[in-house]
């Protein structure tokens, strides 16, 4: 059984999540889909299918305007799955744009992940394919710069969560019962 109950608001509401790069937004909205029985979106991934390329091959061939465009498109064809049913995982970027924040605020809860610096900077080693974020020691001032930059549409968010040192499960779990104040059905996973 889902963790969701009959007549709870958030029923009609899309989860979106936001935030900055490796704070765990696909990793905790795939969980999150799997406990709610939603659809799992992946703003990156539909990106990524619609030109045919990875993100570091898109930014290398057409530059960052032209992921920013397919971006959007990406964020406004949402609206053609019924209201309620998706759990958004968006890129890092993609409430730079205003109106990319109105379409995903039309029929969505905004859910900020944030982690510190230092967790960004260990799990974005550990990953590549992250073309704004330069290798070497230049990473931990170009994650300062962006985080600086960027904070005041993170701040536009419905509810935060810190992922610092939790794994998926219990990100998942936590936002569950913010959402619903109930712990969630874990399907027998362990958080
Ligand atoms: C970006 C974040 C990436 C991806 C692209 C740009 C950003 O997604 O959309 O590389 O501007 O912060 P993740 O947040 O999933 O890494």
């Amino acid at each position: 059984m889902a963790a969701q109950t009959g007549g709870n608001p958030f029923e009609r509401r899309n989860l979106v999540l936001i935030g900055f790069m490796a704070t765990g937004k696909s990793a905790v909205g795939r969980e999150l889909a799997a406990r709610l029985e939603r659809r799992f979106v992946d703003t990156d991934a539909l990106v990524e299918e619609a030109v045919g390329l990875r993100i570091p091959e898109i930014f290398r061939v057409h530059g960052e305007a032209y992921f920013r465009e397919q971006e959007s498109a990406v964020i406004a064809g949402l609206g053609r799955f019924p209201p309620g049913s998706l759990v958004v995982a968006t890129g890092g970027g993609a409430v730079l744009r205003e109106s990319n924040l109105e379409h995903l605020r039309r029929h969505g809860l905004i859910i900020l992940l944030t982690a510190s610096v230092r967790a960004v900077l260990r799990r974005t080693g550990r990953t590549a394919g992250r073309p704004l974020l330069p290798g070497g020691g230049n990473r931990r001032r170009a994650v300062l710069a962006l985080l600086q930059e960027r904070e005041h549409c993170y701040r536009r968010c419905d509810l935060a969560v810190d992922t610092t040192n939790k794994r998926p499960p219990r990100v998942a779990a936590e936002i569950i019962r913010h959402l619903y104040g109930t712990r969630p059905e874990t399907g027998g996973k362990a958080e």
